[in-house]
């Protein structure tokens, strides 16, 4: 009998930049204070890249972390280099190409974006590059030094975000490891409520906007909330699961509250949950790679267990998954 080809994570690594800023400290140079930001949203602290420290450096610093946890031949047979980023070095060349040079790797190379959900559409591309057999070894990183395009005299976003990377290595797994479901999704029409361009006149109301991210934060809420609970419910029945079979809720780090309402809606306890947010504010593509191998370390992660993975962002996007952790190296 030939047995199904699954993809699955079988090594992962991270980084946060060194430099950190917390609620007090931004309130030293913009009227805000630690009570508004951590109750509305959870953020305590958020990691900021140095000047010269861009996206590549932070997407190499989560492989460099991957060696340093399964040695240097994890690297070995890697095909393909993905780099899923809002915040890409440059237009082109790609930030997937710089990472491809660092570690000499032959491999194809190309950035993904898709907002936060960016780094779950990547997992969604390894899986059918693996599953299908085009490629054997995939490196999927989330990558994000949203840090350098956020407006500082704009308290409303300002606040929200953070820098940092992820890396996972997708390869074959046996059953019963591995990726059981994945859910893609946008709505274009709601690309008004959170975009970052170069120049032009903002799209809500005619503002003539530089390099910042533009944010209505109410839409945005509400569509997450939204999108959080039917996506998660999709991805677990497309998994043939039910919730009570989720052994830990992976969900994008965007704002606390957002989280609890989806944890509350399908029905999982607190423990049941991984939250970063706290330490590290919404840094998009990073935040459920990082909050991964944060749970790894915490040993919150066992052999067998159902991941629920889920994301929104710009577009506007959303990502959920189910995986069950295992087969790995
Ligand atoms: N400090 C103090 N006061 C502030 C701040 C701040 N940093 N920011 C805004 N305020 C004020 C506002 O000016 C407003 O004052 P007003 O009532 O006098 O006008 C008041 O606080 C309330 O503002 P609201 O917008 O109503 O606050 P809300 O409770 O909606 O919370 C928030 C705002 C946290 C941004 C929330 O809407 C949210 O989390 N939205 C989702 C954002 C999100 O997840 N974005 C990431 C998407 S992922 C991606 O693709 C990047």
């Amino acid at each position: 009998m030939t047995k199904t080809l699954r993809a699955g994570i079988t090594a992962i690594g991270a980084y946060a930049p060194a430099k950190v800023l917390t609620n007090d400290d931004l309130s030293k140079f913009m009227d805000t204070n630690d009570e508004w930001i951590s109750t509305r949203t959870g953020i305590r602290r958020r990691h900021v890249a140095a000047d010269d420290e861009f996206t590549s450096n932070l997407a190499v610093s989560a492989v460099l972390d991957m060696q340093r946890r399964y040695g240097e031949e994890v690297l070995e047979g890697v095909d393909m280099v993905i780099v899923a980023t809002n915040t890409p070095d440059a237009y082109f060349p790609s930030t997937a190409a710089m990472v491809q040079n660092y570690f000499s790797l032959k491999a194809g190379a190309f950035d993904l974006l898709a907002a936060c959900p960016g780094w779950v559409y990547a997992l969604s591309v390894a899986q059918a590059y693996v599953e299908s057999g085009i490629c054997k070894k995939v490196l999927a990183i989330g990558s994000e030094a949203l840090t350098k395009l956020i407006d500082w005299n704009d308290r409303s976003t300002a606040v929200l975000f953070g820098d940092g990377a992820g890396a996972t290595l997708v390869e074959a797994v046996e059953e019963p490891f591995g990726i059981k479901s994945m859910i893609l999704g946008a709505d274009g029409e709601g690309g008004k409520y959170l975009y970052a361009r170069a120049t032009g006149k903002s799209l809500l109301d005619g503002t003539e906007i530089t390099d910042h991210v533009y944010m209505n934060g109410r839409e945005v809420f509400k569509f997450a909330v939204r999108v959080m609970n039917t996506s998660t419910i999709e991805a677990i029945e497309q998994a043939g699961l039910n919730s009570a079979d989720i052994s830990l809720f992976v969900p994008h780090q965007a704002n606390l509250r957002i989280i609890s309402a989806a944890r509350e809606r399908l029905g999982l306890p607190e423990e049941k949950v991984v939250v970063t947010v706290d330490e590290y504010g919404n840094n998009s593509t990073a935040s459920i790679p990082l909050a991964l191998t944060h749970a790894v370390d915490g040993g919150r992660i066992k052999s067998g267990d159902n991941l629920l993975l889920v994301s929104f962002g710009a577009g506007l996007t959303w990502a959920a998954s189910v995986l069950t952790w295992g087969g790995t190296k």
